[in-house]
Protein backbone atom coordinates (compact mmCIF):
# COMPACT_ATOMS: atom_id res chain seq x y z
CA UNK A 1 0.00 0.00 0.00
CA UNK A 2 1.59 3.44 -0.83
CA UNK A 3 2.35 5.59 2.01
CA UNK A 4 0.11 8.10 3.12
CA UNK A 5 1.22 11.99 1.83
CA UNK A 6 1.59 14.50 4.51
CA UNK A 7 2.56 18.32 4.22
CA UNK A 8 4.01 19.44 7.40
CA UNK A 9 4.28 23.26 7.50
CA UNK A 10 7.45 23.77 9.48
CA UNK A 11 11.10 21.59 9.59
CA UNK A 12 9.89 20.74 13.32
CA UNK A 13 11.93 18.93 15.44
CA UNK A 14 14.01 15.64 14.60
CA UNK A 15 12.16 13.09 16.78
CA UNK A 16 8.55 14.22 15.48
CA UNK A 17 10.24 14.31 11.62
CA UNK A 18 11.84 11.07 11.99
CA UNK A 19 8.45 9.23 13.30
CA UNK A 20 6.44 10.95 10.51
CA UNK A 21 8.86 9.92 8.33
CA UNK A 22 9.11 6.41 9.00
CA UNK A 23 5.47 6.23 8.28
CA UNK A 24 4.33 8.80 5.71
CA UNK A 25 5.47 10.08 2.60
CA UNK A 26 6.34 13.60 4.00
CA UNK A 27 6.75 17.35 2.41
CA UNK A 28 7.96 19.72 4.82
CA UNK A 29 8.22 23.41 4.21
CA UNK A 30 11.53 24.61 5.28
CA UNK A 31 11.49 27.93 4.36
CA UNK A 32 11.97 30.78 6.97
CA UNK A 33 8.58 32.63 6.08
CA UNK A 34 5.11 30.86 6.73
CA UNK A 35 3.83 29.56 3.31
CA UNK A 36 1.71 31.92 1.43
CA UNK A 37 -1.94 31.37 1.22
CA UNK A 38 -1.66 30.49 -2.85
CA UNK A 39 1.00 27.96 -1.68
CA UNK A 40 -0.57 26.30 0.88
CA UNK A 41 -3.22 25.61 -0.84
CA UNK A 42 -1.58 24.24 -3.99
CA UNK A 43 0.51 22.10 -1.92
CA UNK A 44 -2.69 19.97 -0.30
CA UNK A 45 -3.92 18.84 -3.32
CA UNK A 46 -2.65 15.57 -3.46
CA UNK A 47 -2.23 15.16 0.68
CA UNK A 48 -3.94 12.70 3.14
CA UNK A 49 -2.19 14.43 6.08
CA UNK A 50 -1.71 18.01 7.33
CA UNK A 51 0.71 18.86 9.76
CA UNK A 52 -0.13 22.93 10.97
CA UNK A 53 0.86 25.66 13.12
CA UNK A 54 -1.14 28.07 14.60
CA UNK A 55 -0.56 30.97 11.89
CA UNK A 56 -1.93 28.23 8.98
CA UNK A 57 -6.13 29.13 8.77
CA UNK A 58 -8.16 25.81 8.07
CA UNK A 59 -11.43 26.43 6.52
CA UNK A 60 -13.80 25.43 3.84
CA UNK A 61 -11.49 26.82 1.06
CA UNK A 62 -8.70 24.79 2.60
CA UNK A 63 -10.68 21.50 2.58
CA UNK A 64 -11.70 22.24 -1.47
CA UNK A 65 -8.51 22.61 -2.15
CA UNK A 66 -7.47 19.33 -0.33
CA UNK A 67 -10.32 16.89 -1.69
CA UNK A 68 -8.09 14.02 -0.61
CA UNK A 69 -7.75 15.57 3.29
CA UNK A 70 -8.19 12.83 6.26
CA UNK A 71 -6.38 14.59 9.12
CA UNK A 72 -5.10 17.84 10.35
CA UNK A 73 -2.62 17.88 13.12
CA UNK A 74 -2.60 21.11 14.59
CA UNK A 75 0.80 21.90 16.55
CA UNK A 76 -0.93 23.77 19.31
CA UNK A 77 -3.53 23.42 21.78
CA UNK A 78 -5.06 25.89 20.94
CA UNK A 79 -6.79 25.15 17.50
CA UNK A 80 -9.19 28.63 16.57
CA UNK A 81 -7.46 28.19 13.73
CA UNK A 82 -9.48 25.25 11.97
CA UNK A 83 -12.89 25.05 11.34
CA UNK A 84 -13.48 22.10 13.41
CA UNK A 85 -17.32 21.62 12.06
CA UNK A 86 -16.27 22.33 8.50
CA UNK A 87 -13.71 18.91 9.43
CA UNK A 88 -16.27 17.29 10.35
CA UNK A 89 -18.55 17.43 7.88
CA UNK A 90 -16.27 16.30 5.14
CA UNK A 91 -14.61 13.71 7.38
CA UNK A 92 -11.20 14.85 8.24
CA UNK A 93 -10.09 14.19 11.81
CA UNK A 94 -8.61 17.34 13.61
CA UNK A 95 -5.79 16.68 16.85
CA UNK A 96 -4.11 19.46 18.50
CA UNK A 97 -1.12 19.18 21.44
CA UNK A 98 -2.88 19.08 24.90
CA UNK A 99 -0.85 18.65 28.25
CA UNK A 100 2.22 18.90 26.96
CA UNK A 101 2.76 23.08 27.07
CA UNK A 102 0.96 23.94 30.62
CA UNK A 103 4.08 24.23 32.16
CA UNK A 104 5.99 26.39 30.03
CA UNK A 105 3.03 28.32 29.00
CA UNK A 106 2.32 28.95 32.71
CA UNK A 107 5.90 29.92 33.43
CA UNK A 108 5.58 32.60 30.82
CA UNK A 109 2.34 34.27 32.28
CA UNK A 110 5.10 34.62 34.95
CA UNK A 111 7.18 36.01 33.07
CA UNK A 112 5.07 38.43 31.95
CA UNK A 113 3.77 38.91 35.56
CA UNK A 114 6.80 39.68 36.67
CA UNK A 115 8.38 41.34 33.63
CA UNK A 116 5.28 44.13 33.55
CA UNK A 117 5.12 44.17 37.93
CA UNK A 118 8.76 45.18 38.58
CA UNK A 119 9.53 47.43 35.22
CA UNK A 120 12.06 45.06 33.76
CA UNK A 121 11.96 45.87 29.77
CA UNK A 122 12.29 49.43 30.88
CA UNK A 123 15.23 48.81 33.15
CA UNK A 124 16.60 46.87 30.48
CA UNK A 125 16.33 49.41 28.07
CA UNK A 126 17.65 52.51 29.97
CA UNK A 127 20.52 49.87 30.94
CA UNK A 128 21.36 49.12 27.59
CA UNK A 129 21.04 52.94 26.03
CA UNK A 130 23.50 53.83 28.89
CA UNK A 131 21.16 56.35 30.54
CA UNK A 132 22.32 54.67 33.91
CA UNK A 133 24.36 56.81 35.52
CA UNK A 134 24.12 55.51 38.79
CA UNK A 135 21.96 53.80 41.26
CA UNK A 136 19.34 55.98 43.08
CA UNK A 137 16.78 54.94 45.47
CA UNK A 138 13.68 55.41 43.39
CA UNK A 139 14.60 54.14 40.18
CA UNK A 140 12.45 52.18 38.78
CA UNK A 141 10.59 51.50 42.02
CA UNK A 142 7.68 48.37 40.74
CA UNK A 143 4.86 46.90 42.00
CA UNK A 144 5.58 43.66 44.17
CA UNK A 145 4.12 40.36 43.21
CA UNK A 146 4.60 38.52 46.33
CA UNK A 147 1.70 38.46 49.21
CA UNK A 148 -0.43 39.82 46.07
CA UNK A 149 -3.78 38.39 44.75
CA UNK A 150 -3.87 36.65 42.00
CA UNK A 151 -7.02 36.04 39.52
CA UNK A 152 -6.81 33.64 37.40
CA UNK A 153 -9.86 33.32 34.35
CA UNK A 154 -9.71 29.51 33.39
CA UNK A 155 -8.71 27.09 35.71
CA UNK A 156 -7.79 24.18 32.94
CA UNK A 157 -4.30 22.59 32.78
CA UNK A 158 -2.64 26.14 32.07
CA UNK A 159 -4.90 27.91 34.73
CA UNK A 160 -3.94 25.32 37.61
CA UNK A 161 -0.23 25.42 36.47
CA UNK A 162 -0.25 29.06 37.12
CA UNK A 163 -1.88 28.57 40.66
CA UNK A 164 0.43 26.04 41.53
CA UNK A 165 3.34 28.70 41.03
CA UNK A 166 1.58 31.28 43.11
CA UNK A 167 2.27 29.53 46.62
CA UNK A 168 5.67 30.00 46.65
CA UNK A 169 4.88 33.86 46.45
CA UNK A 170 2.70 34.09 49.15
CA UNK A 171 -0.40 35.05 47.15
CA UNK A 172 -3.76 34.47 47.44
CA UNK A 173 -5.05 32.80 44.68
CA UNK A 174 -8.81 33.38 43.34
CA UNK A 175 -10.53 31.63 39.96
CA UNK A 176 -12.76 31.75 37.58
CA UNK A 177 -14.53 29.56 35.34
CA UNK A 178 -17.28 27.94 33.21
CA UNK A 179 -17.13 25.00 35.82
CA UNK A 180 -15.87 25.55 39.44
CA UNK A 181 -13.32 22.93 40.19
CA UNK A 182 -13.15 19.83 42.64
CA UNK A 183 -13.03 20.63 46.21
CA UNK A 184 -9.81 18.57 46.55
CA UNK A 185 -8.16 20.66 43.39
CA UNK A 186 -9.11 24.27 45.28
CA UNK A 187 -7.88 22.62 48.25
CA UNK A 188 -4.82 21.24 46.88
CA UNK A 189 -4.05 24.68 44.90
CA UNK A 190 -5.67 27.01 47.47
CA UNK A 191 -7.67 28.28 45.38
CA UNK A 192 -11.15 29.91 45.90
CA UNK A 193 -13.50 30.21 42.98
CA UNK A 194 -15.37 33.93 42.88
CA UNK A 195 -18.01 34.73 40.42
CA UNK A 196 -16.32 37.03 37.47
CA UNK A 197 -16.92 40.07 38.69
CA UNK A 198 -15.93 39.64 41.99
CA UNK A 199 -12.45 38.84 41.17
CA UNK A 200 -11.93 41.36 38.38
CA UNK A 201 -12.59 43.91 41.68
CA UNK A 202 -10.29 41.51 44.56
CA UNK A 203 -7.45 40.88 41.64
CA UNK A 204 -3.71 43.03 41.56
CA UNK A 205 -2.83 40.39 38.19
CA UNK A 206 -6.04 38.78 36.24
CA UNK A 207 -4.36 36.55 33.99
CA UNK A 208 -6.21 34.74 30.58
CA UNK A 209 -6.26 30.84 30.50
CA UNK A 210 -9.68 30.55 28.52
CA UNK A 211 -9.79 29.17 25.07
CA UNK A 212 -10.64 31.01 22.12
CA UNK A 213 -14.14 30.44 20.73
CA UNK A 214 -17.49 32.02 20.35
CA UNK A 215 -18.17 32.34 24.01
CA UNK A 216 -15.46 34.11 25.02
CA UNK A 217 -14.30 36.16 21.88
CA UNK A 218 -14.02 39.52 23.27
CA UNK A 219 -15.32 38.41 26.65
CA UNK A 220 -12.73 41.27 28.38
CA UNK A 221 -14.11 44.04 26.90
CA UNK A 222 -14.47 47.91 28.73
CA UNK A 223 -16.88 46.74 31.15
CA UNK A 224 -14.40 44.05 32.53
CA UNK A 225 -11.78 46.34 32.04
CA UNK A 226 -13.40 49.10 33.90
CA UNK A 227 -14.04 46.48 36.87
CA UNK A 228 -10.16 45.56 37.55
CA UNK A 229 -8.45 47.90 40.43
CA UNK A 230 -6.35 50.98 38.96
CA UNK A 231 -3.57 49.25 40.58
CA UNK A 232 -3.57 45.81 38.68
CA UNK A 233 -2.41 44.40 35.49
CA UNK A 234 -3.65 42.34 33.36
CA UNK A 235 -1.91 39.08 31.56
CA UNK A 236 -3.06 37.39 28.16
CA UNK A 237 -1.05 34.57 27.58
CA UNK A 238 -3.98 32.39 25.72
CA UNK A 239 -5.78 34.39 22.81
CA UNK A 240 -5.19 38.05 21.82
CA UNK A 241 -9.19 38.48 20.51
CA UNK A 242 -10.27 37.35 23.72
CA UNK A 243 -9.85 41.07 24.75
CA UNK A 244 -10.98 43.97 23.24
CA UNK A 245 -8.06 45.53 22.64
CA UNK A 246 -9.31 49.07 21.66
CA UNK A 247 -10.91 49.56 25.29
CA UNK A 248 -7.32 48.24 26.91
CA UNK A 249 -5.78 50.85 25.15
CA UNK A 250 -8.41 52.65 26.47
CA UNK A 251 -8.17 51.15 30.02
CA UNK A 252 -4.54 52.19 30.21
CA UNK A 253 -4.63 55.56 28.93
CA UNK A 254 -7.17 56.56 31.56
CA UNK A 255 -5.42 54.56 33.90
CA UNK A 256 -8.07 52.38 35.14
CA UNK A 257 -5.67 49.56 34.82
CA UNK A 258 -1.74 49.95 35.75
CA UNK A 259 -0.45 47.80 33.45
CA UNK A 260 -0.77 44.41 30.80
CA UNK A 261 1.67 42.11 30.51
CA UNK A 262 0.73 40.30 26.82
CA UNK A 263 1.43 37.68 24.53
CA UNK A 264 -1.19 37.11 22.15
CA UNK A 265 -2.85 40.23 20.09
CA UNK A 266 -6.07 40.25 18.44
CA UNK A 267 -4.40 40.17 14.42
CA UNK A 268 -0.94 38.91 14.92
CA UNK A 269 1.50 39.90 14.00
CA UNK A 270 -0.12 43.90 14.10
CA UNK A 271 0.00 45.12 17.67
CA UNK A 272 -1.74 47.70 18.30
CA UNK A 273 0.12 51.54 18.45
CA UNK A 274 -1.54 51.84 21.90
CA UNK A 275 -0.27 49.55 23.33
CA UNK A 276 3.52 50.28 23.14
CA UNK A 277 3.57 51.97 26.18
CA UNK A 278 5.80 51.77 29.01
CA UNK A 279 3.71 49.89 31.42
CA UNK A 280 2.78 46.79 28.49
CA UNK A 281 5.56 44.30 28.19
CA UNK A 282 4.69 42.54 24.85
CA UNK A 283 6.00 39.80 23.58
CA UNK A 284 5.46 37.66 20.21
CA UNK A 285 3.13 34.63 21.24
CA UNK A 286 6.19 32.90 23.19
CA UNK A 287 4.05 31.12 25.75
CA UNK A 288 5.07 27.15 24.77
CA UNK A 289 8.12 28.65 23.17
CA UNK A 290 10.65 26.26 24.47
CA UNK A 291 13.15 23.88 22.80
CA UNK A 292 11.58 21.06 24.89
CA UNK A 293 8.15 21.95 24.59
CA UNK A 294 7.74 22.69 20.99
CA UNK A 295 10.10 19.33 20.35
CA UNK A 296 6.95 17.67 22.30
CA UNK A 297 4.21 19.75 20.48
CA UNK A 298 5.69 18.69 17.14
CA UNK A 299 6.09 14.56 18.65
CA UNK A 300 2.18 14.47 19.72
CA UNK A 301 1.33 16.14 16.45
CA UNK A 302 3.31 13.35 15.02
CA UNK A 303 1.99 10.39 16.95
CA UNK A 304 -1.68 11.57 16.28
CA UNK A 305 -0.89 11.40 12.55
CA UNK A 306 1.14 7.86 12.50
CA UNK A 307 -1.65 6.35 14.84
CA UNK A 308 -4.36 7.57 12.28
CA UNK A 309 -2.13 6.11 9.60
CA UNK A 310 -1.74 3.18 11.31
CA UNK A 311 -5.89 2.90 11.39
CA UNK A 312 -5.99 3.39 15.22
CA UNK A 313 -7.50 6.44 16.65
CA UNK A 314 -5.08 9.35 17.35
CA UNK A 315 -4.53 10.27 21.08
CA UNK A 316 -6.04 13.94 20.73
CA UNK A 317 -8.46 13.88 18.33
CA UNK A 318 -10.95 17.00 18.78
CA UNK A 319 -13.74 15.38 16.41
CA UNK A 320 -14.15 11.41 16.33
CA UNK A 321 -17.26 11.50 14.32
CA UNK A 322 -14.84 12.80 11.64
CA UNK A 323 -12.70 9.72 11.85
CA UNK A 324 -16.31 7.74 11.71
CA UNK A 325 -17.26 9.44 8.03
CA UNK A 326 -14.09 9.34 6.54
C1 LIG B 1 -0.19 28.13 21.50
O1 LIG B 1 -0.61 29.23 21.49
C2 LIG B 1 -1.00 26.96 21.57
O2 LIG B 1 -2.24 27.06 21.49
O3 LIG B 1 -0.44 25.86 21.69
Amino acid sequence: MPKAKVFITHPLYPEARNLLQSCCDCEFWSKPERPARDEFLGRLKDKDGLVCLLTERIAEDTLRAAAKLRIVANVAVGYDNVDVPACTKRGVAVTNTPGVLDETTADFAWVLMMAVARRLVEADQYVRAGSWKGWDFDQFCGTDVWGKTLGIIGFGRIGRAVARRAAGFGMKVIYNSKTRAAEDIEKELRAEYRDLNTLLAEADFVTLHVPLNGDTRQMFDAPKLFRMKPTAFLINTSRGPIVDEAALVHALESKKIAGAGLDVFEQEPFVHPGLKRPNVVLAPHLGSASNETRGRMALVAAQNIVAFFQGQRPPNVLNPEGIKSS
